[in-house]
């Protein structure tokens, strides 16, 4: 009888929802999300994670953010000696992301139109694979879909758009694409740990007034996910951010961590038909133990919870 692989201890720092506002401005003309993602990376650096996610809103919607925020992500994963993997949410213009993996010291894991990384066929085709000392990145249909592949971990990292909507969505291909990297049998695949990133959430959120704003068809998200587990897929855990919230889901028996953001916090108790948000900045830290025991914990590094805004509810200018 063999013994089940049982891949090493990991931990995985996992951030979302930067919201960088136009360098030299402040969010709600009070918070420096510059300076306030930098003291994110470093909370969680004191943990000594793997790797870094950052799983959507780098942007501040209307701001415009790049190229700072690209030197910013490649001074981080230079300092820390870390990969970032990073993701669109609803307030990041899909344009913005011709690089969405930083690799320390290089310039591998820019999106395949740039050098380093095997041209794309067709403008739009974000297929392509690269070799990253014993890494491997491949890219999936849309900008920033990609796999991050290391002995030890694999990361499928998923765009679900929605800029100026109410929900985010994945399109039929990345559903095919991501059924296929789930399904696929090469190596160890099937055995090895696996994270799936995506700015919304695949489960609703239990704070009322904003349960309609998560993923749009969690039902098929949840059958593909079925469909791999049962073909004998190694699925671990899926990473979100978008609701400025901590919660803790699953769906199709795979946990759920929604962190919270480094930017702000929705806070639940205001009136309904409201939103309000308060200051407070947040990192969390995705352990695996040396089995499958998976554990998240949120770590609250900035801010006092003072109020930023209280408003009426506009579903196209959410979190
Ligand atoms: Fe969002
Ligand atoms: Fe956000």
């Amino acid at each position: 009888m063999s013994t089940p692989y049982s891949p090493p201890e990991l931990t995985i720092a996992h951030l979302s929802d930067l919201h960088l506002v136009a360098p030299g401005t402040l969010l709600f003309e009070q918070i420096d999300t510059w300076r306030r993602t930098r003291e994110a990376f470093a909370t969680a650096m004191a943990h000594e994670p793997a790797i870094f996610l950052v799983t959507g809103d780098i942007a501040e919607r209307f701001h415009e953010i790049r190229p700072a925020a690209d030197e910013l992500l490649q001074e981080m994963a230079d300092t820390y000696r870390r990969t970032i993997i990073t993701i669109p949410g609803n307030h990041d213009l899909q344009s913005d992301f011709t690089q969405s993996v930083y690799v320390p010291g290089g310039t591998v894991g820019v999106a395949p139109s740039s050098a380093g990384v095997t041209p794309a066929s067709a403008p739009g085709d974000h297929r392509g694979t690269v070799p990253l000392g014993e890494a491997r990145i491949s890219y999936g249909p849309e900008p920033a879909d990609s796999v991050f592949e290391t002995a030890q971990l694999r990361v499928i990292s998923l765009n679900s758009h929605g800029y100026r909507v109410a929900q985010g969505h994945l399109t039929d291909a990345q559903l095919e694409w991501l059924s296929a990297e789930l399904g696929r049998s090469d190596s160890s695949a099937l055995q090895q740990r696996t994270v799936i990133t995506l700015h919304h959430p695949p489960v609703a959120n239990p704070y009322i007034e904003m349960r309609n704003i998560g993923l749009r068809g969690q039902q098929e998200f949840a059958d593909i996910l079925r469909g791999a587990k049962s073909a004998g897929a190694r699925i671990d855990a899926i990473l979100c951010g978008h609701y400025h919230i901590t919660q803790a889901a699953s769906i199709a028996d795979v946990p759920v961590w929604v962190t919270p953001a480094v930017a702000y916090q929705g806070d639940p108790t205001v009136g309904r038909g409201r939103v309000r948000g308060r200051d407070y900045g947040f990192v969390s830290l995705i352990r695996f133990a040396e089995d499958r025991d998976y554990s998240a914990l949120a770590i609250k590094f900035a801010g006092a919870g003072a109020e930023l805004f209280d408003r009426e509810i506009i579903r196209e200018l959410l979190p």
